[in-house]
């Protein structure tokens, strides 16, 4: 403790195994203690005042995209905007998606990808994204992941963007996972979305109204039983991006139960909005793949988070604005897919589960932070406040009653999907790398000191359950 420079003094410490009230030591920008309440700091050393805070470990997002192309529109946020936005929100830690334009390899989105990572406001790791296979596919994984990017991100839909077909999948994942690296996909069967969105097309229904008929729940439990028959076949890891469904996610648990190191994700959205709002004034503003489900489905897919079935929470940020949505709500076809989310994620998760429903702080933080970090190669790092970790603290007022509106957000958008919601808890104080970034509301450090992280072998611990953590 001599050495430490800052201490985050009074507040109850909420780790994901375990939570009780200590002072948090930090120097160097790493943790350096986490002590008994009032042990007494050197001179000089700066005091942020905890009383009555949770003190958590800086969110990690593991799926966020950051100024993202996909067909005639890209997200309008930029590394600094995007991770400004995440510490305001509690998250400190971002994954963003290399995903290669047409004809690109892989390894060069990767890498002019990860060369912005240096404009952000904290750290960020990068999934890179295979989308056809080629001879050379083997040697840029073997320098992807030599070079810290051990995650691919692939696709089962996107015909002619990002669509990859099940002999690239399988050669990928056991590619990678000689290499120690995983494939994180999006699972919705392509054959099955596109002829109902030939059917919904002929009778008139493919406005941004019907975008939850457009892509049904079976297209993407269909998917998902494909690509884990290819991983138990291979005995490779895999991560499900976005699961939005009960019976997915229990596919993926089954799995894991006959020792296939499956993964699964949700994203924030999924779990607190239901299709309810495609039939709302702005339907357009809702329009994500997988699209909203109905409200038994969200509730089946929540009470998932209390079983230890589902493995991390995601935002599956992707930031349009008003006009981009609006421009082709008449077909969700053309549509820019994907909703702003990387500053919401945590506290409508915090406020709908944690304040709302009794999922346990630690729960909280396994799902937002450390498991996130653990699937990413980030851990331990990432996603706990252990002596040695980086000092990224997420401070929370967990009584905090707010109403969320665009305007005191800062995305790069002019909406939020959950404008008008009253929320229960919020980060006020935000440390990246031992330095106050957000304080009260206020950005107080707007430098950008973000890193690129090379991303360590992959953990599997996740995969067991929070039965066998
Ligand atoms: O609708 C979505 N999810 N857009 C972002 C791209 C993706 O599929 O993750
Ligand atoms: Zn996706
Ligand atoms: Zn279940
Ligand atoms: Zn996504």
């Amino acid at each position: 403790m001599r050495d430490a420079e800052l201490v985050v003094r009074g507040g109850t410490v909420v780790e994901a195994g375990w939570s009780a009230p200590a002072d948090v030591f930090v120097a160097g920008g790493v943790v350096v203690a986490l002590a008994e309440p009032g042990t007494p700091a050197p001179g000089g050393a700066t005091e942020v005042d905890a009383t009555g805070r949770l003190v958590m470990p800086g969110g990690v997002d593991p799926h966020c995209h950051v100024g993202f192309t996909s067909g005639d529109f890209t997200s309008l946020d930029d590394y600094t905007r995007c991770t400004t936005a995440a510490v305001f929100g509690g998250t400190t830690t971002i994954v963003d998606f290399a995903i290669p334009r047409p004809g690109q390899a892989p390894a060069d989105a990767a890498y002019a990808q990860r060369a912005k990572a240096d404009r952000g406001l904290c750290d960020s790791a990068l999934h890179a994204c295979v989308v056809e296979w080629d001879e050379t596919v083997p040697d840029q994984l073997g320098a992807l992941v030599a070079d810290g990017m051990p995650t691919v991100k692939m696709f089962t839909t996107y015909r002619g963007e990002t669509m990859a077909g099940e002999d690239t999948i399988l050669r990928t994942m056991r590619t990678l996972r000689d290499l120690g690296g995983m494939v994180v996909i999006h699972c919705e069967a392509n054959h099955i979305i596109e002829d109902t969105q030939e059917r919904c097309a002929a009778s008139g229904r493919i406005g941004a109204e019907h975008m939850a008929a457009t892509r049904p729940e079976l297209a993407e439990t269909a998917s998902v039983a494909e690509v884990l028959a290819i991983a138990e076949s291979l005995t490779a890891p895999v991560y499900f991006v976005h699961q939005s469904t009960a019976e997915a996610v229990e596919l993926v648990a089954a799995a894991r139960r006959r020792g296939v190191p499956a993964f699964t994700e949700s994203v924030a959205h999924h779990l607190v909005l239901d299709d309810g709002n495609y039939d709302g004034p702005a339907p357009e503003r809702f329009v994500c793949c997988p699209p909203l489900r109905s409200r038994q489905a969200v509730d089946a897919l929540g009470r998932h988070l209390f079983t230890g079935e589902i493995t991390t929470i995601g935002s599956d940020h992707c930031c349009y604005d008003v006009a981009q949505k609006e421009s082709r709500r008449t077909d969700v076809r053309a549509m820019p897919n994907g909703l702003p989310g990387v500053e919401t994620r945590l506290p409508v998760i915090f406020s709908e589960y944690v304040a709302g429903a009794g999922l346990p702080a630690t729960r909280f933080v396994e799902l937002t932070a450390a498991n996130p970090a653990r699937t990413n190669g980030l851990y331990p790092r990432k996603g706990t406040l252990m002596p040695g970790s980086d000092a990224d603290i997420a401070i929370w007022d967990p009584a905090a009653r707010w109403r969320v509106s665009a305007g005191d957000l800062h995305m790069a958008t002019d909406y939020t999907p959950y404008e008008g919601m009253t929320l229960t808890g919020r980060p006020r104080t935000v440390l990246v790398g031992g330095r106050v970034v957000v304080h009260d509301g206020v950005l107080v450090d707007p430098v950008p000191r973000g890193r690129h992280l090379s991303a360590g072998p992959i953990s599997l611990t996740p995969a067991l359950g929070r039965t066998a953590p």
